[in-house]
This record gives structure tokens, C-alpha cells and sequence, in this order.
């Protein structure tokens, strides 16, 4: 199987993050794009502020990349409180979470990324620990057991999750603001890409900047990657500085087409149009056929493809549509558009 993590534009997890403490904005105001969340999380912040409270408990969730962990450091900088890291796999206990808990001041942010993947016990202790600050806990064994309540400073839970989903309904409802972000618009990816430059301190020509954005599939981690290999290619291969013919060329190099496509999601299109006739075909069978985990698929290829609206989503699985067969030069069986029928 392909670790996500090798593929260039998998927006795999903090690989990248260490060279990116710089690159990563610190204050709202200078996060791109994102318009609607970033009013509404000012909202909240300044209103919380005003009134001397903790921020309410907040849930980001969207495809990997675009600003979830971002966003939750912004967060404790805004508001001027400690911020805990953690992530649902990391918790695997009831009493890790216990003593997550009793060591948080009020205020305090407790961020808990992939917070899909909490265990049901972690969950239930969660619960009351966001709803009245309190933490119930059993004392003793047997017959002389008793069950305490102790108090918890009001602190803040920021969640973050790429598969809404997962979450359990209780979960959910105990985030007082939920908020969905979305690949980025064309004018938000070059303006990330331009930032980005100014940080790495690269020499960097409008045409180069556009041949990034466009193909960096609307998320900034993927942009903020194909930027570090494309100044590679500037520096190796030409005077270091990136014009749009540079950049051009190592995108190329890279197998990655105008669109941000890479060889993974032309494999996952291909299988459906090959080994399918198009589908509908079952993610799980898509995966299997062409070795690629189903989790990257679901969280990488598919979200990307979806918006492009190269397949659709059909109770019986996944269907290529006809602009995936154009964009492939490919020609559409006459089938297609009655295959994409439901089954009577
Ligand atoms: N709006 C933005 N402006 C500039 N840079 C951004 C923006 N959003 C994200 N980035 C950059 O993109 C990278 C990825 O962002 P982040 O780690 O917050 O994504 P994420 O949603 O938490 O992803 P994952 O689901 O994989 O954890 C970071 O390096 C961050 O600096
Ligand atoms: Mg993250």
C-alpha cells in the first residue's frame, strides 16, 4: 500500500508542519480566504473577550489542508490562552483524558485533532467535561465503590475532523460552533502562494505564482508543497527564479496536470473507466484494485474529484462522469449516462 504521505500532493499529516511554524498564520486577520468562518469566528472571539468567558467549544472539519490546525492555533493567539494538543488516537484511555483534563487553567484551549477517532468511553467522559465542567470519577472497587464529580476549569474545546460523518450526534451537539471549510477560491491559493514566497524569501513571477495555485487543488498545504519543490527545480535546473516556464516544467516533472491531478487520482479515474466501464463501483473495490489506502481516497482523491465534478456519488458507488472522460481525452461509452441511472 502507498503511504499517503509520499505522495507530493497527498495532503499527508505533519510531515510538513515542522518548516511551516513561519508560514503558518498566527492572527486572523492574516489567514487568506476563508471568508465566512473567519467573520464569524471574530465574532466569537470578541464577544468572549468582552465578556471575560472562555470561548465556546468549536468544531472545524473539511478535507485535510485547509486551515483546520491553523485556525485552532489562531484561536488560543486571539484569545490570549495556552493551547493542549491533542488528537483522538492519542487518548486511548478514559483516565489519559482525566489527566489531560485536571491539568488545563480556565481558558485554556484543548485542541483534539482527528477527533473522530475517540474511543465511545473517552467520548462519554467528554461529555460532561464540556457541557458542566466536571469530570465524574469512580472511587474504590466493589460494593464500596462511589462515584465523585470533580470541577474542571471552564476551558475550551477546539475539534477538528476531515470525516464529519464519524462524529458521534452527542459529540457534535456540545460544539457551539461548527464550521465546514472548503478548498479555496483561485484569487485565496494565489495570494497563499505569493505569502508563502515572501517567507521562503523566493523569487517569484506573477506566471509562476498562477501555475501553482491553479494546480494546488483549492488547499494551501498542497500549494505551500508544490512551491518547495518547484524552488528545487528553479534552483537545479534554472537561475532559482520561478517564472510561469519554470514552474511549468517541474509541475510536469512531477506528473502533476493543469488541474492538480496526480498520477493517484488519474489511477482512481482510469480503474473506474477501465475495470468498471465506469462505474458504479464501490470505494472499497476501487481501493483494493488499485492498492491505494481507502482513507486517502476518501479524504484526498475523492473530495478533490467530487468538486471537480469528475465523479458522482451514487448509492451503488462511485461513477465517473463525462468530463472525466474529456479531461482524460478519453471517449464516454454511449452506456454512460444510463449506467448513471440508479438500479430500478
Ligand atoms: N488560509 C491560509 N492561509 C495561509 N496558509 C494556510 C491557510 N490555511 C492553511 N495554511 C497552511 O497550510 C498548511 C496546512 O494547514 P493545516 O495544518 O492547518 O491544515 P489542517 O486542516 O489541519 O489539515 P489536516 O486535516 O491534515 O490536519 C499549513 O502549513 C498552514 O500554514
Ligand atoms: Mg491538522
Amino acid at each position: 500500500m502507498t503511504e499517503p504521505k509520499d505522495r507530493l500532493i497527498s495532503p499527508g499529516r505533519r510531515d510538513d508542519d515542522d518548516g511551516d511554524l513561519t508560514i503558518r498564520p498566527r492572527y486572523l486577520h492574516e489567514m487568506i480566504g476563508q471568508n465566512r468562518v473567519r467573520e464569524n469566528l471574530s465574532i466569537l472571539i470578541e464577544a468572549a473577550k468582552a465578556r471575560h468567558e472562555s470561548l465556546d467549544h468549536v468544531l472545524f472539519y473539511g478535507p485535510p489542508g485547509l486551515g483546520k490546525t491553523t485556525l485552532a492555533h489562531i484561536l488560543s493567539v486571539e484569545m490570549g490562552v495556552n493551547l493542549k494538543v491533542t488528537s483522538g488516537p492519542a487518548i486511548e484511555r478514559a483516565g489519559d483524558l482525566a489527566a489531560i483534563l485536571t491539568n488545563l487553567q480556565v481558558g485554556d484551549i484543548l485542541f483534539i485533532d482527528e477527533i473522530h477517532r475517540l474511543g465511545r468511553v473517552v467520548e462519554e467522559v467528554l461529555y460532561p467535561a464540556m457541557e458542566d465542567f466536571a469530570l465524574d470519577l469512580t472511587v474504590g472497587k466493589g460494593p464500596g465503590a462511589r462515584s465523585i464529580r470533580l470541577k474542571l476549569p471552564h476551558f475550551t474545546a477546539v475539534g477538528a475532523t476531515t470525516r464529519l460523518a464519524l462524529l458521534s450526534a452527542p459529540l457534535r451537539a456540545r460544539f457551539g460552533a461548527v464550521h465546514r471549510l472548503d478548498f479555496y477560491e483561485n484569487g485565496a491559493m494565489e495570494a497563499i502562494v505569493r505569502r508563502a514566497a515572501v517567507v521562503l524569501d523566493l523569487p517569484i513571477e506573477d506566471g509562476g505564482t498562477e501555475e501553482i495555485a491553479c494546480r494546488a487543488r483549492g488547499t494551501p498545504r498542497v500549494a505551500i508543497r508544490l512551491l518547495r519543490r518547484v524552488r528545487d527545480y528553479a534552483q537545479v535546473r534554472a537561475d532559482g527564479r520561478i517564472t510561469r516556464a519554470v514552474a511549468q516544467q517541474a509541475l510536469e516533472l512531477l506528473e502533476i496536470d493543469d488541474l492538480g491531478l496526480d498520477d493517484a487520482d488519474r489511477k482512481v479515474l482510469n480503474t473506474i473507466i477501465d475495470k468498471f466501464q465506469g462505474g458504479p463501483v464501490g470505494l472499497q473495490t476501487i481501493s483494493a484494485s488499485i492498492s491505494e489506502e481507502p482513507d486517502t481516497i476518501m479524504d484526498v482523491v475523492e473530495p478533490y474529484l467530487l468538486q471537480l465534478g469528475f465523479i458522482d456519488r451514487t448509492p451503488q458507488g462511485r461513477v465517473a462522469t463525462q468530463l472525466a472522460y474529456e479531461h482524460l481525452g478519453r471517449t464516454p461509452p454511449p452506456t454512460t449516462a444510463q449506467a448513471r441511472l440508479p438500479e430500478l
